[in-house]
């Protein structure tokens, strides 16, 4: 979890929070991952500041929240770049050079995998992400990969993945 500027609290948001908490009167620590979740869809990733609030707000431990945080995929511990990528990992893309893509991806935008999560990767310019994902249906022209909305098929030579990558810089 990176350092980064923190963001503001509203009034809004405090009360969203207490309600999910009151939905679990016998047990807080139930309340970690709906809060993680709202935390995630207001403020776009769960960052050191999400884990320092929820943990006090339920009275755990910050590991207690880190340790959900690291576990469940769906949570993002940055923020997305400006250009999403998405590398199909199912079966045919697997077999047709999909985690070979992923890493021409990485290394064509200086992307790097965010911690605890190998399906995720960003960029320290903060342009793009790079995202592991299953089946985009369109298992006969593996590998295939997604630049923002646009689906890319047969994506199995190097200068591809450079050239979209151009496209977007
Ligand atoms: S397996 Fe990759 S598109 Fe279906």
């Amino acid at each position: 979890v990176s350092a980064e500027k923190e963001v503001l609290i509203t009034p809004e948001f405090e009360a969203e929070a207490d309600t999910l908490v009151s939905h679990y009167p016998v047990s807080k620590r139930s309340a970690a991952l709906p809060l993680l979740h709202l935390w995630q869809e207001t403020h776009g990733h769960v960052s050191a500041q999400a884990i320092r609030w929820i943990s006090a707000k339920l009275g755990l431990e910050q590991i207690n929240i880190l340790e959900l945080v690291t576990f469940y995929p769906m949570f993002r511990q940055q923020p997305f770049g400006r250009y999403h990528i998405r590398v199909c990992r199912t079966l045919s893309c697997a077999l047709g050079g999909g985690y070979k893509l992923f890493e021409q991806f990485c290394k064509a935008t200086g992307a790097t995998a965010e911690g605890g999560h190998g399906h995720l990767a960003h960029s320290p310019d903060g342009k793009f992400t790079v995202e592991f994902v299953e089946c985009l249906a369109a298992c006969g022209s593996a590998p295939v990969c997604m630049v923002d909305d646009d689906l890319h098929e047969n994506v199995n030579d190097p200068t591809k993945v450079t050239a979209l990558v151009q496209k977007c810089i």
